[in-house]
């Protein structure tokens, strides 16, 4: 009983310091692919669209503090699981640009577990 619950605890604490190591703040490289397709043409620095690049400039993430990273995770969670992000409009001229299942899939594992890590870091 004891053993079982010690390699639990183990067990625990190994997917505690996995979670740790996988995020170092950064976006990791599968979901910036994505991003840099399906986003980047609003929500960068270049950006024309200065409401887009305002609210969300995925070139400056790694210089937000965390509250505003939890924020924004839950925000692109929420626009990109409803399919609001990118916006239909845009999508009426790049159709090419709209999320596969898998890729929706890829971004929203990325916003709940990273928002998981840095709330836990809070
Ligand atoms: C055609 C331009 C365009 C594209 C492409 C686009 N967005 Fe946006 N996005 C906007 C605009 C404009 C706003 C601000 C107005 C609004 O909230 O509708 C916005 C707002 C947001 C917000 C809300 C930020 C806040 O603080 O309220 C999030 C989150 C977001 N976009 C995520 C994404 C993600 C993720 C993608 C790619 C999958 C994406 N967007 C692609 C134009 C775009």
């Amino acid at each position: 009983m004891i053993l079982i619950g010690l390699a639990g605890g183990l067990f625990i604490l190994f997917q505690a310091f996995n979670l740790k190591i996988k995020s170092q703040g950064e976006i990791p490289e599968e979901v910036t692919s994505i991003l840099k397709s399906a986003c980047y043409d609003c929500h960068t620095t270049e950006a024309r669209n200065v409401e887009a690049r305002t609210a969300l400039n995925f070139e400056k993430w790694d210089d937000l503090r965390a509250t505003k990273k939890i924020g924004l995770l839950g925000k692109i969670n929420e626009l990109v699981g409803e399919d609001k992000m990118p916006p239909a409009k845009y999508l009426q001229y790049n159709p090419e640009k709209k999320l596969t299942e898998s890729q929706k899939q890829v971004i929203l594992d990325w916003t709940t577990e990273e928002s998981s890590v840095l709330m836990e870091g809070e």
